[in-house]
């Protein structure tokens, strides 16, 4: 399974790089505006092409999906030919385009798909965003999507704020349903975040379909296994879900008493 990371946070980035397991990053507009925060609190002069351009340098040309933030066909398309034109030359962009960008009143804008064609067939590469059923991911990778993204930690949310579970997002939400085992939570057909990306999975492969699928909106490390456990293409993830993989209070104890146990004779090997 690919990793990518899921932050605009250049630190982040170059940290998670530096482990060497990282095979791409996804950005959205939420994901840049913690970044932008965080250069303002640091005093930092904000130019944002040349910070994007070190996103794409970090990258070291894996894949780096930038979104867009137009919600008509004219203005995502104009804005995904622009971001490819004006940073292709520094690094891999995927353009993220979301699979129906409702939004306000435009209930039925169903631009997003259409924008997703266009730029596929003009060789942009397109990671089709917010996901949330297997038909839009069909959909997604018959219109030419180099990547789908089924939002798995949204889905789980949105599974127990509908059957009214009072939880925390980064409660574990087990792929098989609610905790007790007994009561399995449903929608349209799906009972978790990872059983959605696992459809998703199905679909594509039933069909042949090269498309890629990117689990996104995962919320502890749990989830990440289960997508391995999938066999989700690629997993994206928050930059703590990634060093929380890392990290176990047995493997803590372990060193701890390994330091202790360090005698003379053999750090004088080590010397
Ligand atoms: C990545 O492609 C998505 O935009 C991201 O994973 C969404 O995560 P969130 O649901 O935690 O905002």
């Amino acid at each position: 399974m690919k990793i990518f990371i899921d932050t605009a946070d250049l630190d982040e980035i170059k940290e998670a790089e530096s482990y060497g397991i990282l095979d791409g990053v996804t950005t959205n507009p939420s994901l840049m505006k913690k970044a932008v925060a965080k250069l303002k609190k640091s005093g930092k002069k904000i130019d944002m092409n040349e910070y994007i351009r070190k996103i794409l340098k970090a990258a070291k040309k894996t894949p780096v999906s930038l979104e867009v933030v137009g919600v008509t066909y004219k203005d995502m398309l104009a804005e995904g030919k622009k971001l490819y034109s004006k940073f292709k030359k520094d690094g891999n962009v995927v353009i993220k385009i979301p699979i129906n960008p409702v939004y306000g009143k435009a209930t039925n804008n169903f631009d997003g798909i259409k924008v997703i064609k266009e730029l596929s067939k003009l060789k942009i590469p397109v990671n089709c965003t917010l996901v949330f059923t297997p038909e839009q991911c069909l959909l997604a990778a018959k219109a030419g999507a180099t990547y789908i993204s089924p939002f798995a930690g949204r889905i789980d949310d949105d599974l127990r704020n509908e059957n009214g579970y009072e939880f925390d997002k980064t409660d574990y939400y087990p792929s098989g349903g609610a905790e007790d085992g007994t009561d399995v939570l449903e929608d349209n057909g799906i009972i978790s975040g990872i059983d959605l990306v696992s459809q998703c999975m199905e679909v594509l492969d039933t069909y042949g379909y090269d498309t890629e699928i990117i689990a996104a909106s995962i919320r502890n490390s749990r989830q990440a296994r289960e997508c391995a456990l999938v066999g989700a293409d690629i997993v994206t993830l928050p930059f703590s879900i990634i060093q929380g993989m890392i990290k176990h209070y047995k493997t803590e104890e372990g060193m701890t008493a390994f330091c202790k146990d360090v005698v003379p004779e053999y750090r004088a090997v080590l010397k």
